[in-house]
């Protein structure tokens, strides 16, 4: 397989992020997307202050010379956080789990959380690969499932 590694996100990369991330299963499985995942300009305007952002810690991750996802840290309630997404037709290759353990290295802060929607198995496979522990559980609206839904939290804390 080609290597995975990450590099700086630069402006262009979004168009692809924004295709990525509109994916219906990607969706489902994420549930706490956008409200409207297809809703360009509103995934553009994100980016844009995600860009301009400095306390938010962004990367694109790479196989070889493809873009196959990103990778990003940020306060979520407060609580400093991670965040992950992988084009569908790479998932099951194990490139989540060693973007994270790479970023992990960049994005130091600890502890570190991480929420995934209760069902989102691979994503809590992923957290558990990279030394993530359970560490609460909460309920809230996943607009992918227009429904209120558990949602694990997990914790790595060195
Ligand atoms: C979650 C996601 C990042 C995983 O990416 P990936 O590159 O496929 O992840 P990896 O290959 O590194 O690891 C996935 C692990 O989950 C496991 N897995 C996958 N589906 C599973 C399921 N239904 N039940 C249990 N484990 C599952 C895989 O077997 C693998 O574990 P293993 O290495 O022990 O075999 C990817 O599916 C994705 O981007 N989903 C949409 C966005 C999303 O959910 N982001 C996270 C939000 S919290």
């Amino acid at each position: 397989m080609d290597e995975v590694r990450l590099r700086e996100v630069v402006a262009s990369d979004v168009e692809t992020f924004f295709e990525q991330q509109r994916d219906p299963i990607a969706c489902k499985m994420a549930a706490f997307t956008a409200d409207d995942p297809n809703d360009r300009a509103n995934f553009l305007a994100l980016w844009t202050g995600i860009l301009a952002n400095d306390e938010i810690i962004k990367r694109t991750i790479m196989l070889g010379d493809t873009l196959v996802g990103n990778v990003v840290f940020f306060f979520q309630f407060g609580m400093p956080s991670v965040g992950y997404w992988i084009d569908r037709k790479y998932w099951g290759r194990g490139i989540a789990t060693q973007a994270l353990t790479e970023f992990l290295a960049i994005a130091t802060e600890r502890p570190i959380y991480a929420r995934t929607a209760f069902d989102n198995l691979a994503s809590q496979r992923v957290l558990a690969k990279c030394g993530f522990v359970p560490f609460d559980r909460d309920v809230a609206y996943a607009a992918a499932r227009r429904e209120e839904i558990e949602e694990r939290i997990f914790v790595l804390r060195s």
